[in-house]
């Protein structure tokens, strides 16, 4: 249920900078005129800035930085995705967040998002830099009806979504999906992917589909050993960017990919992911758990997987791996 902080918010949200009058909202929300001043405090503290109009009431004039449930709501055109937002200044990781909920029942589509995580992880439990209030740390809890072997195929759904939501934002730079879960632009990584699964044999309960955007961030604001090798959306776009209206973006594309996916199967996807990687076509190498594969990335399979066409003409399937473009 929406609180009456969230309500008095989301009246200034959508008023486009017009005053409203502390009696307005009171009469609206049905609470006292002290009752709305103690929320309006509250909203200040959590970054909102207003000021007066004589007669005429409070005006929003500048957003909290935070990235709130109320700002994505007010972008937000999902049937499902992101209608349950657990929004945090800091957390361990948005992933372990998502576990817990997961236990307790979160329904298709809940959203985790942290201003920044103290312990937030990529792929193979590698560290990963959350710059305070920079960035897009957010796991969304998805419960597609597909069987455990093909829940790799939606970290291919979630890059897809990625492209396109940055794509709607971003008008100075084309981003590019190096398989599976990596989204470069310029040739510099952006955004990574991280899916989980909680499943039982035959049944995925859910999945965990974690992304780390690098959305604000200046390159001082990465680490040195980073400098070389990752980006933002940002630095590539030359102006900061609305987290807000990005993540709502992306839950869209998100919902109305997924959806695709599990009505359809993976043809239309794949289709969106070749014209959309970086990939295919370059001579790649490929560290698996198992062994390192050299050659030219020739395609994906209809389900998802990379195939590699070695210097002895051998194709080769991989399903998982550190791929290097050369
Ligand atoms: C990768 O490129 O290896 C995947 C990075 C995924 C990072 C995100 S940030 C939000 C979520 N919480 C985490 O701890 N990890 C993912």
């Amino acid at each position: 249920m929406t609180s009456i902080k969230d309500k008095i918010l989301q009246r200034f949200l959508t008023a486009n900078g017009e005053p409203i009058s502390g009696q307005q909202l009171a009469d609206e929300l049905h609470v006292s005129r002290t009752a709305i001043w103690k929320h309006m405090q509250a909203l200040q503290q959590d970054g909102y800035t207003f000021d007066t109009v004589k007669k005429k009431g409070y005006r929003l004039i500048a957003k909290s930085n935070k990235l709130d449930e109320m700002q994505i709501a007010t972008h937000l055109a999902t049937a499902r995705y992101g209608h349950k937002i657990y929004h945090y200044d800091e957390v361990d990781s948005t992933q372990l967040v998502a576990h817990e909920l997961i236990r307790n029942g979160a329904a298709d589509g809940t959203v985790v998002i942290a201003e920044t995580q103290t312990a937030g992880r990529g792929r193979m439990q590698r560290p990963w830099d959350s710059a305070q209030g920079q960035g897009v740390w957010m796991t969304t809890i998805v419960r597609p009806n597909i069987l455990p072997h093909q829940a790799p195929q939606f970290t291919l759904v979630t890059a897809v979504a990625l492209v396109h939501a940055m794509s709607d934002v971003c008008y100075n730079f084309k981003p590019s999906i190096k398989w599976p879960n990596d989204i470069l632009i310029n040739g510099k990584k952006c955004a990574g992917i991280l899916t989980e699964m909680v499943a039982e044999a035959d049944r995925i309960q859910a999945l965990l589909i974690g992304t780390g955007i690098n959305v604000n961030q200046q390159q001082a604001d990465f680490p040195e050993e980073l400098h070389s090798i990752a980006t933002s959306m940002a630095i590539e776009e030359g102006e900061k960017i609305d987290r807000a209206i990005f993540v709502a973006k992306y839950l869209g594309y998100l919902e109305q990919f997924g959806d695709i996916y599990v009505k359809e199967g993976f043809g239309p996807i794949k289709k969106l992911w070749e014209e959309a990687s970086s990939t295919i076509g370059k001579h790649v190498r490929a560290t698996t758990l198992r062994e390192v594969i050299e050659g030219e990335a020739v395609g994906i399979t209809e389900t998802g997987v990379l195939e590699i066409r070695t210097a002895n003409g051998e194709i080769k399937s991989v399903y998982s791996a550190d791929i290097e473009v050369q």
